[in-house]
């Protein structure tokens, strides 16, 4: 039997890989990987590995999940050495990690999960912009923008919209639109900063900078890859730190 360990590969750039996914990389004998793997992340791996892209596409025939939990309980089951279940940023964040561990629970097989930068954190860092700040954002909130029909997912937009948080959307770009309109109806001041950033950490990495009243528009100039949307007024421009002290004054 092998070993089997479900990784984060983080939001794209190989310098933002823990020490161990890359370890298991470079030893793996059997890498299942997702479509926002990259390729700079994929050429670091085991030359004799086997690669098998299991990646979910919009638009595009790919594997269901059930074939990727089915596939992932073979692979344990049939290879020796290690197999390695990489996914894109952390794998417990809007990972689909759940269900693989289930099927490997199911299945009677040990597993160990390896946490990776998950694409907020990476926009956080790239943008300069810390999430919490001191009287001004005190909680973060992971969100997803689209539900499993492409709709807009039922969250309780009067939480969200509360002053004094930061909201990391995942997967929003395409209903950002709508997504924005259910908040500010909800009671969220239009003019709060909203930023769009797409590749993060990546060579094409770009921002799209605006409000949650202007990014809808603005986000048309996205391109297809993955987009993390940042809203908050932890995203105003930084104040200088002699105004911020007199405020907290
Ligand atoms: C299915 S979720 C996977 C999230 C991933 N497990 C993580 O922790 O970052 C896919 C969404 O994550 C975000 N995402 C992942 N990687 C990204 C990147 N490099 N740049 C921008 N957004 C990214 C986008 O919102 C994308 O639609």
């Amino acid at each position: 039997m092998s070993s089997v360990f479900l990784a984060g590969a983080g939001p794209g750039n190989p310098d933002l890989l823990t020490v161990k996914a890359l370890r298991l990389l470079q030893t793996a004998s059997v890498i299942l990987h997702d479509s926002l793997v990259s390729e700079e992340i994929l050429a670091l791996a085991n030359p004799a590995a086997q690669l098998i892209d299991v990646g979910k596409r919009c638009g595009r025939h790919s594997a269901t999940q059930e074939q990727i939990c089915a596939l992932l309980v073979q692979e344990a089951q049939t290879s020796e050495g290690i197999v390695l279940r990489l996914k894109g940023g952390d794998p417990m964040i809007f990972g689909r990690a759940t269900e693989e561990m289930q099927a490997l629970d199911a299945a009677g097989i040990a597993y160990e999960i390896v946490p990776g930068i998950t694409a907020a954190l990476a926009a956080s860092a790239s943008l300069k912009h810390s999430l919490t700040q001191r009287l001004v954002s005190r909680a973060v909130h992971f969100v997803a923008g689209h539900a499993a029909d492409g709709s807009i997912p039922g969250h309780d937009f009067a939480a969200l919209a509360q002053k004094g948080g930061t909201l990391a959307v995942y997967m929003g770009a395409q209903n950002f639109g709508g997504f924005a309109a259910h908040l500010v109806e909800a009671g969220l001041d239009p003019a709060t900063p909203a930023l769009a950033i797409e590749n993060v950490s990546r060579p094409d990495e770009r921002t799209i900078s605006g409000t949650a009243g202007s990014l809808p528009s603005a986000l048309r100039a996205a391109g297809d890859g993955p987009v993390l949307i940042l809203v908050g007024d932890a995203l105003a421009a930084r104040q200088p730190a002699l105004l911020l002290a007199e405020a907290c004054a």
